[in-house]
């Protein structure tokens, strides 16, 4: 963002007070969402985004390959189960027909809103010409998305997409492409500010995004690099979107959407939580954890959310190193809960950490798979 700092005139009031976002029939409760993240975004981390403070969660992406919908893998992303509304399932694919299918299969399995992803870099996806390849393609780009509007249209299902600003710098097609998908039919378009050769690096612009919510009527979504309360202002205060997404920095932090909700109401920073509620809330977290994946491969997907959340904090590094060959969930918990006891005793409340923000590698894998 070249001049978000410049624009103090802007007044978060007015975006307070504008009427919440609307996607078809749902109205959401605020304007912060968690942004998908495959591999990161399941069911339980999920819910315990949505209770601290994002007002909308978009599953990981479903492959539009029918072969894949049985696999293990698939049905887990497709777990709903006591999940706050609206369900909001992506789907990622090629083939217009496949993804029309896809679009059609999870509203049989609970899905209320079906986001088309145009948004990410993973080689693998976009050899395919699946997620933001199709960005390049715009006639096959197109025709997906009018596919799937026609199979969500008559079932009374919102289709929503999220892309990134373009295939490179010279092909920052966004805004044209807004406009095609709005006329198709899209309800709600969220854009990550950068290029899909950016991958995660270099920084995210923002001037793409709020060009495309100058021109749009239906609700625009700003993505990207959105790790604190003052940058979710800033993003606010430039691009004039309706709602801001959080991905990475919600990464073990997943208190961020309460404290930007806080800074973006009073001015005020809200204080971090404190140790043991941390503690608790990352508890309850490995347990819903658990339920989903069960102990063998629970224990081992979790490591990354453990990892995330002591990264930055003092002496998490060994604390991770050694949580990493622990094999049992009880052992996982109780090391856990230990770890932050220790560090109860120094700190009352979380202190400060660097976020993380070169993830290229973490991206390219969950989003490939
Ligand atoms: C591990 C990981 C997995 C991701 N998976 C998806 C995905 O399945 N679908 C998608 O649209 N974007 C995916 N993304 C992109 C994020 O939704 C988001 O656009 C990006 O991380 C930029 O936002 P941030 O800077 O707040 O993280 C993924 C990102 C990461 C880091």
């Amino acid at each position: 963002m070249r001049a978000a700092a410049q624009t103090p005139s802007y007044n978060l009031a007015s975006f307070l007070s504008r009427p919440l976002v609307q996607i078809g029939p749902h109205l959401l409760p605020n304007r912060l969402f968690v942004a998908p993240m495959a591999g990161v975004t399941d069911r339980p981390f999920r819910q315990l985004c949505r209770r601290l403070g994002a007002g909308y969660a978009v599953s990981e992406m479903v492959t539009s390959r029918k072969e894949l919908w049985g696999s293990l893998k698939t049905s887990r992303r497709a777990d709903h189960a006591g999940e706050p509304g609206p369900i909001a399932v992506q789907i990622a694919g090629t083939d217009a027909a496949m993804m029309a299918e896809a679009a059609a299969y999870n509203i049989d399995r609970g899905a209320q809103i079906i986001d088309i992803n145009m948004g990410c870099p993973a080689k693998k996806v976009c050899n395919k010409w699946a997620g933001s390849a199709l960005m390049r393609n715009e006639a096959l780009a197109l025709e997906i998305v009018e596919a799937v509007v026609a199979v969500c249209a008559p079932r009374g299902v919102p289709v929503t997409l999220k892309m990134r600003t373009g295939w490179s710098l010279e092909e920052r097609n966004a805004l044209r492409l807004a406009r095609s998908f709005e006329a198709a039919g899209i309800a709600m378009l969220t854009i990550h500010g950068r290029t899909r050769e950016q991958g995660y690096k270099g920084l995210a612009e923002y001037d793409t995004i709020a060009a495309v919510k100058a021109a749009l009527a239906i609700p625009v979504v700003a993505n990207g690099d959105i790790d604190s309360p003052e940058k979710a202002r800033d993003v606010l205060a430039y691009t004039r979107a309706d709602a801001l997404m959080i991905g990475r920095a919600a990464q073990g932090r997943p208190w961020i959407f309460r404290e930007v909700a806080h800074f973006l109401a009073t001015g005020e920073h809200l204080a971090a939580p404190t140790v043991p509620e941390a503690r608790d809330l990352l508890t309850e977290h490995l347990h819903d954890h658990y339920g989903l994946y069960g102990e063998r491969s629970g224990v081992r997907s979790a490591r990354k959310h453990i990892g995330w959340a002591v990264r930055g904090l003092p002496g998490g590094e060994d604390f991770r190193q050694r949580m990493n060959i622990l094999e049992r969930c009880d052992e996982q918990v109780q090391a856990l809960r230990d770890w932050f006891d220790d560090l109860g005793q120094t700190h009352d409340r979380l202190p400060p950490t660097e976020a993380a923000n070169d993830e290229d590698a973490q991206a390219d894998e969950a989003c490939a798979a």
